[in-house]
């Protein structure tokens, strides 16, 4: 270990079937977000290298799962963004621009393979230690050797700092405002780093 560098408090591994319902404890208790069985073990069975649990004492106290999918959506790959709109000119030469895009889309809008972080999370007693980053470079690092992806994005809460904070120290940008995206009517960044 470096100076500076934190020790890590768990064992970070890629996750088994068998660590499906400790990773479904540590998000209930962490995020309103919650998933049904099924979903983790189709992300599991899919994407098994992106499914990450860090795991202390034989429990697991923190996981990380991604997905891989296609877009041609230019933001989410890493090559627009939709934030600056800062007055009703610009906004009117916006669409202006996303109508001329759109009807030549056919012909130079290329469908990429992006990596779509679904869910992270560490349980409260194990936080600000350094998990959420191991499990955040080892994601990317995964997802830019291993699936070979343009980009990663994720939907985050605009209220949600902590996370926020640790999405920009790696890199990524706020590029896009998903109105009323959760349940109980906040709005979600979309957040997203080029990773080629
Ligand atoms: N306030 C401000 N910045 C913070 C905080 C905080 N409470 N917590 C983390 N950060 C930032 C800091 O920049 C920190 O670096 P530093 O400690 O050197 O200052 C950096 O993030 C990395 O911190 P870690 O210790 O690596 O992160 P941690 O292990 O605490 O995990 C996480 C961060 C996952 C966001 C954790 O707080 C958590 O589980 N929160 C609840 C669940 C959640 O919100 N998950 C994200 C939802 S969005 C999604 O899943 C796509
Ligand atoms: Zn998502």
């Amino acid at each position: 270990m470096r100076a500076g560098e934190k020790a890590i408090p768990c064992k970070i591994r890629r996750a088994t079937e068998d660590d499906i319902p400790g990773v479904m404890d540590v998000n209930l208790k962490s995020l309103p977000e919650n998933y049904w069985y099924s979903f983790y073990l189709q992300m599991l069975q899919n994407w098994p290298e992106a499914f990450l649990v860090c795991e202390a004492g034989g429990r697991i106290v923190a996981y990380s799962m991604s997905r891989v999918e296609t877009t041609s959506d230019p933001v989410l790959l890493g090559e627009s963004e939709e934030l600056d709109v800062t007055d009703r000119r610009s906004l009117l030469s916006r669409i202006a621009d996303a109508i001329t895009e759109a009807l030549k889309a056919p012909l130079d809008h290329e469908y990429r393979r992006v990596g779509h972080l679904v869910s992270i999370a560490v349980i409260e007693e194990y936080r600000r230690k350094g998990i959420g980053s191991l499990l955040l470079s080892e994601t990317l690092r995964v997802m830019r050797e291993i699936y070979k992806v343009h980009s990663i994005y994720l939907e985050v809460r605009v209220s949600n700092t902590p996370a926020i904070r640790l999405y920009e120290k790696f890199g990524f940008k706020k590029a896009r405002i998903i109105k009323g995206y959760y349940m109980d009517g906040e709005d979600a960044y979309v957040m997203v780093k080029k990773l080629i």
